[in-house]
């Protein structure tokens, strides 16, 4: 683990976020079961970066100990060259709040907030002033074409338009990474290609993009995808792998896990 951390600190400015060799398990019942078994990866700047897996392979208890939510049983997160479970749980807060954007399945909205309200709020958390919020909050919703929804209220809307919401909302604090969990899980697959393709326009303007989907035909947007089976990494693969797409179009966003696919 420590080899891989080192060696990347030394040959990789551009990392993001170094995980290694993490595990995890929780105690169900009498038993500790092991749900992340030794998983290491990295994510440099830019990159946009797909996990996938079958369900209950360990994909959300990835990103919630790359966010800083789940301290691994063992194992390392460096996140902006910080060792993430070394710091308090407030400090991961509040690091969390100013370098971190995230897009659920599901958006938790304050209900009694407008859509600009909601999308400013991170802003408030982080002192700016009135005037600022309303400006940022205004050009972040330009960015998703929600310019028309500025004082509906967010539930009123579509589950697309509620994404597009979101995206602008998790963006707001120019965060250096941007987390999403299933962010097409509860969308009809036209209004889940136009999510994607936001995500991957925001990507092309810099974002670094961590992603967990089901979709496998989502993984042509990625730059690089990890597949998890059982909570092990059974493959990296690059964008465009012939591997990859074959097995996109063949299980069409069935994942079977036992199925590896060729890395290259
Ligand atoms: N806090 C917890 N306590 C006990 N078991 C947990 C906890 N969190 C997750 N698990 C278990 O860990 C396994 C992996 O869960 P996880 O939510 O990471 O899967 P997933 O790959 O995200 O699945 P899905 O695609 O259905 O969202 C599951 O068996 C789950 O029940
Ligand atoms: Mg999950």
């Amino acid at each position: 683990m420590n080899q891989l951390l080192n060696k990347n600190k030394t040959s990789n400015k551009d990392a993001i976020l170094e995980i290694g060799e993490i595990r995890k398990s929780f105690k169900i019942g009498n038993n500790e079961i092991e749900i992340i078994k030794g998983i290491s990866f990295q994510v440099n700047k830019g990159d946009f970066i797909i996990i996938f897996g079958s369900s209950g392979c360990g994909k959300s208890t990835i990103l919630n100990i790359l966010l800083g939510l789940e301290p691994p049983t063992t194992g390392k997160v460096n996140f902006l060259n910080k060792d993430l479970y070394k710091m308090s749980e407030d400090e991961r807060a509040q690091l969390r709040k100013k370098e971190i954007g995230t897009v659920y399945q599901q958006s938790n909205w304050i209900k009694a907030l407008t859509v600009l309200e909601n999308v400013a709020f991170p802003l408030m958390l982080q002192g700016f002033d009135l005037d600022s919020r309303v400006e940022l909050a205004k050009e972040a919703l330009n960015l998703v074409e929600m310019t028309q929804a500025f004082d509906q209220i967010p539930t009123e809307l579509s589950a697309g338009q509620q994404q597009r919401v979101s995206l602008a909302r998790a963006l707001i604090t120019k965060p250096s990474l941007l987390v999403a969990d299933e962010p097409t899980g509860n969308l009809d697959s036209k209004s889940g290609e136009e999510i994607m393709a936001l995500f991957k326009d925001f990507n092309q303007r810099g974002h670094t993009v961590v992603m967990v989907t089901h979709d496998l035909e989502y993984l042509k947007y990625a730059s690089r995808s990890i597949q998890i089976s059982d909570g092990e990494l059974l493959a990296e693969h690059q964008a465009n792998a012939e591997s990859l797409k074959k097995l996109a179009i063949s299980k069409r966003g069935n994942i079977d896990s036992s199925v590896k696919v060729g890395e290259n």
